[in-house]
């Protein structure tokens, strides 16, 4: 009786101690000197992700999705949850497309983003359920400036906001019952590019009135700006800024909502904006003709930054094959308050590289779209070539490549067009990456021809590194501090193992020498390889002979 009452007090105590750490299990995102993680089970997480298509959510299609995910090697699917199927009724919920997903998601041993596909489809309101679609009185519609009534939900409507709100927690409130204790969901992507088609912004009168008011002293508080109305802090751009922050705030209500039920970490894609053709005689696209206006794009990433806090990342969903748009739209959403995600993008032979691309500047994660055997794109039935060889090749050591990227450890090479070799910066040794073969001595090499090469150089310990790559040779060198090489010492190899890491640990298949290792490491051919290499410093001369000469 006596041990019996002493285990009961005891409960308590054991409670608390468990109850954090169940908190710290919880995917999270996590920021380390200015480097970011996705953290999955108390672990940095890399996301070799897929998105299935549109109309993919269905028990009819999901044994068309399956096969195609496991073809491509993800280890996490993004699908969609459609508003209009899981409240059908106002108040009268379904889930049955969210345990499919789930239960199909664990049997295949996946990781899940679900994508709530609520107010915002494309910057229009395709899935919002009937009963809101009937009855635009209850639940307004944009008016462009010219009267006409859109299919875009208004952001400044109350009753909208209240009626995403309560779906959206209700649909957080039954992922925490079904997977608090499993994390099968790592993320949740609130709406689906969103901003308005159709129009620059709201016209309505209640939205009217709201523009002709003051900017929210907190806003212009955060961006630094005078306070004044829309007009005066913003000049001509005042109509798509309104539209942000009209937007950012409903989404950031929706996503706090959520968050009060189920913490995830939340992310909103990006229907970002690109370039005009130079022909049509101007250099800016239009707000809401040809990208949704009022979105998390370049443009708007500060006032959504100060406007939806819950949010954690706005993530630009990237669909062209221009590299240096690419690298451009990298850079302005790689930034110190926001982890570089890329949730969707095109399956062209180019995003191979971008992957490795992304990688190199930190990326939590990458998802090509339309990853499933339903025949959309044109019935193949196959996946993208080049994306599936990086997941097969990267797999099975995401989480060493993740936690090696949060401690800043790795960097990538990706050839570029002119620069067929490259040069990564580790201390005071530097890995050199040549793409194409043959190499010769002496010679620069000659690239791919279409730029595919690609390489990954994380360092282990000061000399010892883990080195993989597509058509790609790795060569180490030793620099001084003003970046020119050693004249006093050089570097050589000791041992170089192919092999790879099985539930965390490092298996050698094989020694690499001869061929595999001359002028570097030879990533070439078929078979894709990984490679441990440990180095050695050795002086550069022997004084007692230099010395005599
Ligand atoms: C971007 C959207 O976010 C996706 O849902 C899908 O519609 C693709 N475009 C289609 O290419």
């Amino acid at each position: 009786m006596k041990k019996f009452t002493c285990a009961l007090g005891l409960l308590p105590l054991l409670c608390c101690l468990t109850v954090p750490s169940l908190a710290q299990d919880m995917p999270r995102l996590e920021k380390k000197d200015g480097r970011f993680a996705l953290m999955v089970e108390g672990k940095p997480f890399l996301m070799l992700g897929a998105q299935i298509n549109n109309s993919s959510s269905w028990a009819s299609e999901l044994p068309k999705v399956w096969p195609a995910l496991e073809d491509m090697h993800v280890n996490t699917v993004e699908a969609p949850v459609y508003w209009e199927t899981m409240e059908p009724e106002p108040g009268k919920f379904d889930f049955a497309t969210v345990d499919l997903l789930v239960n199909g998601a664990r049997k295949h041993h996946l990781h899940l983003v679900l994508l709530w596909f609520g107010t915002w489809k494309n910057g229009q309101a395709h899935y919002v359920p009937e009963w809101v679609k009937n009855n635009p009185q209850k639940y307004p519609r944009e008016i462009s400036s010219y009267g006409k009534v859109l299919d875009v939900l208004s952001p400044n409507s109350t009753n909208n906001l209240e009626a995403d709100k309560h779906a959206f927690s209700a649909l957080m409130r039954h992922v925490k019952e079904i997977d608090a204790a499993q994390h099968t969901v790592i993320m949740i992507q609130v709406e689906n590019e969103s901003g308005s088609i159709g129009s620059v912004r709201d016209f309505s009168a209640t939205a009217q009135k709201e523009f002709d008011g003051q900017v929210p002293p907190d806003l212009t508080r955060s961006l630094h700006k005078e306070n004044g109305t829309w007009s005066k802090v913003f000049g001509a751009d005042a109509d798509e800024r309104f539209a942000a922050y009209s937007t950012a705030h409903y989404i950031g209500e929706v996503a706090r909502a959520g968050k009060a039920e189920y913490p995830l970490p939340m992310y909103c894609n990006v229907w970002i904006t690109y370039p005009v053709a130079a022909l049509e005689n101007r250099d800016h696209p239009s707000p809401g003709q040809e990208y949704p206006s009022g979105g998390p794009q370049q443009g708007n990433i500060a006032i959504w930054k100060a406007a939806a806090p819950s949010i954690d990342v706005l993530a630009p969903d990237f669909y062209s094959d221009n590299r240096d748009l690419y690298h451009a739209v990298i850079a302005t959403y790689h930034r110190d308050d926001n982890a570089l995600f890329i949730p969707e993008t095109g399956r062209g032979a180019n995003f191979g590289a971008f992957f490795f691309y992304a990688l190199g500047h930190g990326a939590i994660g990458f998802s090509p779209f339309g990853v499933d055997y339903t025949g959309w794109w044109g019935g193949e039935h196959k996946v993208p070539e080049t994306l599936s060889e990086n997941y097969a090749l990267l797999k099975p050591m995401a989480a060493e490549l993740a936690q090696l990227n949060f401690d800043g450890k790795l960097q990538t090479a990706v050839e570029q067009r002119g620069m067929p070799r490259q040069r990564l910066h580790f201390g005071d040794v530097d890995a050199i990456v040549s793409f194409g073969f043959p190499q010769r001595d002496g010679e620069t090499p000659p690239g791919t021809g279409d730029q595919h090469g690609r390489a990954i150089v994380a360092q282990l310990g000061p000399l010892e590194f883990l080195v993989t790559g597509f058509d790609a040779s790795v060569s180490f060198s030793l620099r001084d501090t003003s970046g020119t090489p050693s004249p006093t010492e050089q570097i050589e190899i000791l041992r170089a193992d192919e092999g790879q890491y099985v539930d965390g640990s490092w298996q050698t298949s094989r020694i690499w020498n001869g061929d595999q290792t001359d002028r570097g490491l030879n990533f070439r051919g078929p078979n894709k390889s990984v490679v441990r290499i440990l180095l050695h410093k050795l002086p550069l001369y022997d004084d007692s002979i230099r010395g005599r000469k």
